[in-house]
């Protein structure tokens, strides 16, 4: 579902680049380590931000990227055209990957999947287009921050789609994931990276 203006405004913003940049993206690699070489895909990708940093940070040599929000399709197609062909931009759906079948050798969330009502799906589809082998590095916001009284009351996220870190982390084993790492942040939000 696509942002109201006080989550797209939080979302663009020099803070939450700093945050992506100096404590989710660290972590993530303590986690699970770059890759080598490879395709990746950021799935709602907001401005850009995330798809620099993959390209930066975990050692991948092509990010292609999506968002459901054509607004933040268009930031990031701004922020990212001096990358070239190492980085193609598009509007799409987590729920319908607009990819054939184990393509990507590795897959980015960065807090996407709390606005998607059918998250399950939308793991099932990125599974489907990782190759065998391929990984997915996550970082999620939980049912203890988008159930506070005031977070609801401000921000808009999908009733059915809200989640715990063990619901996740469940979603991911039944869907043939293993679970090489993941961080429950006080129930609040949390890390995980799987491999296909
Ligand atoms: C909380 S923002 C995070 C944006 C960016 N990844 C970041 O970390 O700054 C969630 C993003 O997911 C996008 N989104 C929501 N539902 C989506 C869907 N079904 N498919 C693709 N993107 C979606 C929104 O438009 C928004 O840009």
């Amino acid at each position: 579902m696509l942002l109201n203006r006080l989550e797209w405004l939080l979302m663009n913003n020099p803070m939450r680049a700093a945050a992506q940049r100096y404590l989710e993206v660290p972590r993530l690699l303590r986690m699970g380590g770059a890759m080598d070489g490879g395709r990746a895909l950021e799935v709602g990708c907001g401005r850009g931000v995330g798809s620099e940093l993959i390209l930066e940070c975990f050692g991948v040599d092509s990010v292609d990227a999506f968002d459901l929000d054509p607004s933040m399709v268009e930031l990031a197609r701004q922020r990212l055209r001096s990358r070239g062909d190492a980085v193609r931009v598009r509007v799409g759906d987590a729920c319908r990957i607009d990819a054939p079948d184990e393509c990507y050798d590795a897959a980015f969330d960065f807090g996407i999947l709390h606005h998607v009502e059918r998250w399950r799906d939308a793991l099932s589809e990125i599974r489907r287009v990782l190759k065998p082998g391929g990984r997915l590095y996550a970082e999620e916001i939980f049912a203890g921050f988008t159930a506070c009284s005031l977070v609801e009351r401000f921000l808009v996220h999908p009733q059915a789609g809200q989640f715990s870190h063990d619901e996740f982390r469940g979603a991911l084993i039944e869907r043939g994931f293993g679970v090489d790492a993941s961080r429950d942040i006080l129930g609040l939000g949390g890390f995980f990276v799987a491999t296909r």
